[in-house]
């Protein structure tokens, strides 16, 4: 196993570029399967949880080139039973999605990924039994299958991203026309619907709250650029914010992460936007706010660890009110560790600010938990020692590398 070793008191300087989107190229992946022809997918981040999609794709058959860019012909792929490496990560799920619109029947094992909260998958199966498949389940493997699948309305309760992506994949061969009310609107649905289109598909309204897809024969092969992962750029952007320094922090669309810039500039960081980097300043004494995590646009899930993990040292009390999943403060014990005084009740956290945080040996509990420690230990005084960062690799590539690169002291040592 590995851990990091954090040296934390020292202001990050300097720029840093931002890497592809995982959770773009993770769906993108998945409808590669859809496509017979081969497929060019650029700026795809090198993250652990992208190897396990790619074994996925292999396993189903799909010929993969790995180098400058990532090359896919999913031409000539088969139907597979379950596989058990899908139940490691939660976007394995939208394989399901991709593999009915080439097989009547799908096996897959039900997802993994980060335990965040129960995760359901009620939503997904609700969108393709509209569209004419019944599901069953035994030994934790959903059996989904259909004689014809046909275009519905479909709505959902909640915008759910993952829901939103495996209808959308489902549904562009399916026949006639499918509308998605109440759909996710995040940038990687855009990202997702723009590379489906690129390839033939008809998909209008990605990135308002409906969606309407008409279904098409066949899909070719296409070229695409993944979009910049915005919960990467917040990160380094916090990171900044909490040690204090000033950073250009590149390849970000500003537009994609407005929720962090407007909170930053709420707590006196300054943020300057430019083409496609955002420049952040600060002393890295700034007075706390509130949060609320919302679907998109509202202030992103993904980012309230890492947005607590500096309230945990800044002037005053912050209210941080997670509405989007119900178990997504297991990062609050391991900040404890380092001085934090933060208290829990359900979905709501009373952080008070200390004057200090104080290096400590902590884990990683789930992705962005991991993250935050990062950025709790960059502002500690002394050194962090951060366990299971298997999880950091999911979504972070070579964040050790960037860190250094801005003046931060932290290693990767295997423990
Ligand atoms: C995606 O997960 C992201 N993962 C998550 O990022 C992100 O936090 C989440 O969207 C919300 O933005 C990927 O894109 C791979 P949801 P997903 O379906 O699709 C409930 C990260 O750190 N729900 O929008 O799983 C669910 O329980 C990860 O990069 C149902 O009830 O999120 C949750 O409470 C973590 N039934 C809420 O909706 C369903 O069928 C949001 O889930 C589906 C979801």
């Amino acid at each position: 196993m590995e851990k990091f070793i954090i040296e934390g008191g020292r202001p990050l300087n300097g720029s840093v570029g931002i890497s592809g989107s995982k959770n773009s190229v993770l769906p993108i992946l998945a409808a590669s399967l859809l496509i017979k022809g081969k497929c060019t997918i650029y700026n795809v981040p090198h993250l652990s949880d992208v190897y396990t999609m790619i074994d996925l794709l292999r396993y189903y058959g799909a010929d993969i080139k790995e180098g400058i860019a990532l090359e896919i012909d999913c031409t000539d792929i088969d139907n597979r039973p379950a596989n058990d490496k899908a139940k490691n990560i939660r976007a394995s799920f939208l394989i399901v999605g991709a593999l009915l619109g080439r097989f009547k029947k799908v096996s897959m094992h039900m997802p993994g990924g980060c335990s965040i909260g129960l995760r359901p998958v009620d939503l997904h199966l609700k969108g393709f039994c509209c569209l004419g498949a019944v599901h069953s389940f035994e030994k934790g493997i959903i059996t989904i299958e259909y004689d014809r699948l046909r275009g519905n309305e479909i709505y959902l309760d909640f915008p759910s991203v993952g829901a939103t992506e495996n209808i959308m994949l489902a549904s562009v061969l399916a026949e006639g026309t499918t509308v998605i009310s109440n759909c996710a609107i995040e940038p990687e649905i855009v990202d997702l619907a723009d590379f489906l289109n690129s390839a033939g598909a008809d998909i209008k309204g990605a990135g308002s709250d409906t969606i309407v897809i008409n279904g098409t024969d066949a899909l070719h092969g296409t070229e695409h650029n993944i979009i910049p992962d915005r919960i990467e750029a917040g990160t380094f952007m916090l990171a900044v914010a909490g040690t204090g320094g000033c950073c250009r922090i590149k390849n970000v669309i500003c537009d994609h992460i407005k929720p962090v810039i407007l909170k930053l500039r709420e707590i006196d960081a300054e943020v300057k936007e430019e083409d496609n980097s955002v420049i952040v300043a600060s002393d890295g004494r700034l007075p706390n706010t509130d949060i609320k995590t919302m679907p998109y646009p509202g202030f992103p899930t993904d980012m309230q660890a890492i947005f607590m993990s500096i309230m945990a040292k800044g002037i005053g009390t912050g209210i941080v009110n997670e509405t989007v999943f119900e178990n997504r403060f297991m990062h609050v014990g391991e900040l404890a560790r380092m001085g934090a005084n933060i208290t829990v009740e359900g979905r709501t956290a009373v952080v008070k600010g200390v004057d200090m945080l104080k290096g400590a040996n902590v884990k990683a509990t789930d992705l962005r938990a991991g993250a935050g420690l990062v950025l709790s230990g960059l502002c500690a005084e002394g050194i962090t020692e951060i366990g299971e960062i298997q999880y950091i690799d999911r979504g972070y590539e070579k964040i050790e590398e960037k860190i250094r690169q801005l003046g931060g002291k932290i290693e990767r040592v295997r423990s």
